[in-house]
């Protein structure tokens, strides 16, 4: 029997970090073919994802370059997916997020006349400035997605609201089933600084910046934030990963190298940054991908941004909005360095974002739609 060609599409380090173990899944079905296409939107952080999981792709468009322009990477990304889709095929394709490699991916497959699966679906802010352009990517495919797999209740229900009624599977989120498989008590970091810093002794605080919508004035405050914490409180050590894009580099170069007890180093490994997590005191940051996996190991979130997509944390008390102004930013997350009652209201470990068994869920509903299950999959309540 044909087996079904199901090909997933991503770019960026966290699409990869949460898409991997789903192509996987996908290989373990009998009656799957399942195909890996990047677009390489990133090229370092994603190349780190993919050797971590032991993945390599079957096709890769490679179009990164440095400073990319929006209009550049979906541009790219359209034009090399013809000739993937044309060679490889696949009956349907699956997307993740809200990157411009997302958005690029299910236009790409809808030219194509091919079925989309949206996996992190129905997430938003209603602001289309903020997150930007993940807000519009995230809403722009799901007017193309066929099949839309949300991680939460919340996120069916918002795609209920303008309308989208069907095929909407709850399933939970896929990083906590990366999660799963890298987190070890007994983990010993490659990157010998991490080994060596004072967990317990002293707060260990690890930040993360990237957004878009942050550079200038909010990436400024956020750096100078970053600055006066380190300068004020000598029981705190501040571990921050910067990411490749110049613009953070230079906002990192000008406002914050140099201070006290502020560790910059490469972007990490996903199993050297998931168990950094594990280990850390407090989360600053304005990832996304943070904000779901720090309430899953009972780390405090205080999210560099005006709004998030993530209520369900928030909701739950491990995740706390601390917007972009230098003053708000040092006074939250002074309240959790010296209060301990305020810490231990926001370090229980909730986990609203899944079981660890979301890329099954994903797979048994391709599956059934496609005939090779005869049962939908039950949603994922958490
Ligand atoms: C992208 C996504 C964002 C996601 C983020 C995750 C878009 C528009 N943005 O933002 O949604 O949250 O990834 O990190 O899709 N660079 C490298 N090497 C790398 C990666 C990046 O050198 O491995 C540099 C390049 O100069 C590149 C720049 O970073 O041009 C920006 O990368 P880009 O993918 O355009 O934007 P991000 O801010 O990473
Ligand atoms: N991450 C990582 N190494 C780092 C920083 C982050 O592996 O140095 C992981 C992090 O644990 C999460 C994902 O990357 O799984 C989040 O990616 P990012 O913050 O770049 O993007 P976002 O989630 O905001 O789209």
């Amino acid at each position: 029997m044909k087996q079904l060609r199901i090909m997933s599409v991503f770019g960026t380090r966290p699409e990869a970090i949460k898409m991997c173990p789903l192509v996987r899944e996908l290989a373990s079905r009998p009656g799957i073919e399942s195909l890996c296409c990047v677009t390489a939107q990133h090229r370092q952080m994603l190349d780190a994802v993919l050797e971590v999981f032991s993945l390599r792709p079957d096709w890769d468009l490679d179009i990164m370059t440095p400073r990319q322009t929006l209009s550049g990477i979906t541009s790219k990304c359209l034009l090399g997916m013809d000739e993937a889709i044309d060679t490889l095929k696949p009956d349907m394709i699956l997307v993740h997020g809200d990157t411009s490699t997302t958005f690029a991916g299910a236009l790409s497959a809808y030219y194509h006349q091919v079925a989309v699966g949206h996996v992190e679906a129905g997430l938003r802010t209603y602001d289309k400035y903020a997150p930007f352009p993940e807000e519009m990517n995230r809403v722009l495919t799901s007017g193309i997605a066929d099949m839309h797999f949300c991680p939460t209740a919340g996120n069916r229900e918002n795609l209920i609201r303008e309308g989208r009624t069907e095929n909407l599977f709850v399933t939970g989120n896929t990083v906590i089933d990366a999660l799963k498989t890298t987190v070890r008590e007994d983990y010993r970091f490659s990157t010998e600084e991490l080994n060596l810093l004072p967990y317990g002794k002293k707060k260990v605080i690890l930040v993360t910046c990237h957004r878009r919508e942050n550079y200038g004035e909010p990436m400024k405050n956020i750096m100078l934030a970053l600055r006066q914490i380190a300068e004020e409180r000598q029981d705190v050590e501040l571990v921050y990963p910067v990411h490749l894009s110049p613009v953070v580099r230079e906002a990192v170069d000008t406002y914050l190298r140099g201070a006290p007890r502020v560790h910059l180093i490469e972007p990490l490994p996903a199993d050297e940054m998931h168990n950094l997590l594990a280990r850390c005191y407090l989360v600053l940051t304005d990832s996304g991908g943070l904000q779901e996996e720090a309430p899953a190991l009972g780390k405090p979130v205080l999210v560099l941004r005006r709004e998030t997509e993530r209520p369900e944390a928030v909701t739950a008390g491990t995740v706390k909005l601390a917007g972009v102004v230098q003053d708000d930013i040092v006074t939250m997350a002074e309240r959790l360095i010296c209060d301990k009652d305020a810490y231990e209201k926001m370090a229980r470990a909730v986990n609203p974002y899944g079981d660890g068994n979301a890329c099954r869920r994903i797979a048994d509903a391709i599956e059934w739609r496609y005939g090779l299950r005869p049962e939908r999959p039950a949603d994922y309540e958490a």
